[in-house]
């Protein structure tokens, strides 16, 4: 249903039924729930087929409904001010009684919140007035989709309502940080990157933290994905970037923000073609190079 005060209020009305609905965001299109149930919850597991012990994002649409949820430092709060609403997540110690089922953060004593850019996001947000726990709108372990049409390829049948708005603007997860006694880790790369922290940082990969987008095979297409491929090997479809040409490309001009926000599509299409493998150009690792690289790794990782 393409994106408006119709589909806001169908949205919303779902929501508050329990129902899970996909919606844009600005990164990717988010599978969005009622945060205060556990059974609305659970039907988002369902739909993904997600293993239940992993923690959720909470969305929420104002500063005053996210410190009633978690615990904010002078860091973090730092942190909200610059980069909210925006693509940064960050995760918190929880706050005793905040209304969030337990399932949606897998009974951890920590939040990952974050307030969404996106205008359909954040008027579902202010409809409800609840907060919503939002994973991307795909099986798990599958590909992000950034379009409505990923999801109806993914999802569909499995869900009541898929809000569209075309593409995604960012096209890669948000990144998630743990503030933690004013120091600050990156658990996943993502379009705000460590640069623009302008914080001292570390990476945190191998972690006790359960964390899907931190599992070593995920976001992955049907096919075998092999990486720095500058040209292609028999049966491959060739997903260039810069002075590799390939099938499609990232990005012609070697733009990491280009790269950034077609890499998801790009994938689904290739995993669409006829070939039986698929191969990707070298991309730079730095800036938003981290973030495409985590992902493509985590996709190129054996099953
Ligand atoms: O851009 C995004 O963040 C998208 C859109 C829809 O907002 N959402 C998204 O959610 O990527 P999801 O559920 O696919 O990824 C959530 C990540 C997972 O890696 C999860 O384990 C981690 O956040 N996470 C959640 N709670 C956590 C916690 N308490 N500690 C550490 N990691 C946590
Ligand atoms: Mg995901």
């Amino acid at each position: 249903m393409p994106w408006g005060k119709t589909a806001i209020a169908r949205a919303a009305a779902l929501i508050a039924e329990g129902q899970p609905v996909a919606i844009p965001t600005e990164t990717v299109y988010g599978l969005a729930a009622r945060a205060d149930s556990g059974e609305a919850v659970a039907r988002i597991y369902a739909a993904k087929g997600r293993p239940s012990f992993n923690p959720l994002i909470i969305h929420v649409a104002s500063m005053e409904q996210a410190e009633q949820i978690a615990h904010f430092d002078d860091t973090a709060r730092d942190l909200a001010a610059r980069f909210w609403p925006g693509p940064l997540t960050l995760v918190l110690p929880l706050r005793e009684g905040a209304p969030i089922a337990s399932l949606a953060t897998a009974g951890l004593d920590t939040i990952a919140l974050r307030m969404p850019a996106h205008p359909a996001m954040h008027a579902l947000l202010e409809a409800t007035g609840l907060p919503l726990a939002a994973p991307s709108a795909n099986a798990s372990g599958g590909i992000s989709p950034t379009r409505a049409e990923h999801v109806l390829a993914s999802l569909g049948g499995r869900i009541p309502l898929i809000v569209d708005a075309g593409p995604t603007g960012l096209g890669l997860e948000s990144t998630i940080v743990r503030v933690k006694d004013g120091a600050l880790e990156i658990l996943r790369p993502g379009p705000v990157t460590p640069e623009m922290l302008g914080l001292p940082v570390r990476f945190t990969t191998d972690d006790a933290i359960i964390a899907p987008g931190q599992l070593a095979s995920h976001y992955a297409p049907s096919k075998p994905l092999r990486l720095n491929a500058t040209s292609a090997g028999p049966g491959e479809w060739l997903i260039g970037f810069g002075t590799v040409a390939g099938n499609s490309s990232l990005s012609p001009s070697g733009d990491l923000a280009e790269a950034a926000t077609r890499l998801f599509d790009l994938l689904h299409q290739a995993d669409a073609t006829t070939f039986s493998k698929i191969s990707v150009a070298p991309i730079p690792n730095h800036g938003l190079g981290l973030a495409i690289n985590d992902r493509l790794t985590r996709a190129a990782a054996p099953r």
